[in-house]
């Protein structure tokens, strides 16, 4: 907690989305993405895999937009760069391991947006419909967190759909940019289930809120808190889909 609250601290961001939670959630991600780091590799791999899989099937390789970039650790970066004339990484929260990173390239950018409410703002509109890859990564499932958490602060409940809106916006907003000349790739985790140490499923969560995905190409479990992250007994797993080519999986 200390080190998710001293982040949250450090991490530039514009005041609103601070104000809105962004930071101090950015803060417990970095947190646990670093106590959990042995548990997530495999999964941080195999998003990485399927991120420079698109990559070097999209034939054009003027620029490629990553949503969701935050800390970068399922992200290619290097690889981006190199195969792409321009990279843009979108995130409410640039994190200083991801500035410090983008730094050591001189055609990466990063463009803070909020983009719960989909791709509204005028220069990523811009910046997504002239690119030849859009990766979509580990974003869609916390899109409604932040939302809900903010009625829950005031003591109110979220409206019944807004987990369900916020899914469908962005995956409507998938659906345009993959109509038109870039190549869509959607990375997502979609079910918690939460076992305990006999590999009994003791819960489960749809992610998704009710959203019904496409059969993905790959997919995979990560470890998203092993035994003693949350609970000495039980641990949480969560089902990842990846589409490499999201206009193929829609069809
Ligand atoms: C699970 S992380 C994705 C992992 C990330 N690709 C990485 O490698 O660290 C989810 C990311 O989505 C971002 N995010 C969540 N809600 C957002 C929103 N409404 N607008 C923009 N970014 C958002 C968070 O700041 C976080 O960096």
């Amino acid at each position: 907690m200390l080190v998710a609250w001293a982040l949250s601290l450090v991490n530039p961001a514009p005041r609103r989305l601070r104000r809105l939670g962004y930071v101090r959630q950015s803060g417990l991600l970095h947190a646990r993405s670093r106590r959990c780091c042995a548990a997530w590799a495999p999964h941080l791999m195999r998003a990485r895999g399927a991120i420079i899989a698109a990559a070097e099937a999209t034939s054009e390789r003027g620029s490629a937009v990553v949503l969701g970039s935050g800390l970068l650790d399922d992200v290619p970066l290097d690889a981006l760069a190199d195969l792409f004339d321009r990279v843009h990484l979108v995130d409410a929260v640039h994190p200083w391991p991801a500035r410090l990173a983008a730094r050591r390239h001189s055609d990466v950018g990063l463009m803070t947006a909020e983009i719960s409410a989909g791709l509204t703002d005028p220069d990523l509109r811009e910046i997504c419909a002239g690119a030849d890859l859009i990766v979509s990564a580990n974003l869609l499932s916390q899109l409604p967190i932040v939302p809900i958490e903010a009625y829950e602060a005031r003591g109110r409940e979220a409206p019944p759909r807004l987990g369900t809106q916020l899914v469908e916006t962005h995956l409507a907003a998938l659906d345009r940019l993959a109509a038109g000349t870039g190549r869509v790739c959607l990375i997502t985790d979609t079910v918690q289930r939460e076992e305990d140490r006999a590999g009994r499923v003791t819960n489960t969560l749809d992610l998704m809120f009710g959203v019904t995905l496409p059969k993905p190409a790959e997919a995979w479990d990560w470890e998203l808190a092993p035994f003693g992250e949350i609970d000495r007994r039980r641990r949480l797993i969560h089902r990842v889909h990846a589409y490499p080519d999201w206009r193929a999986a829609r069809a």
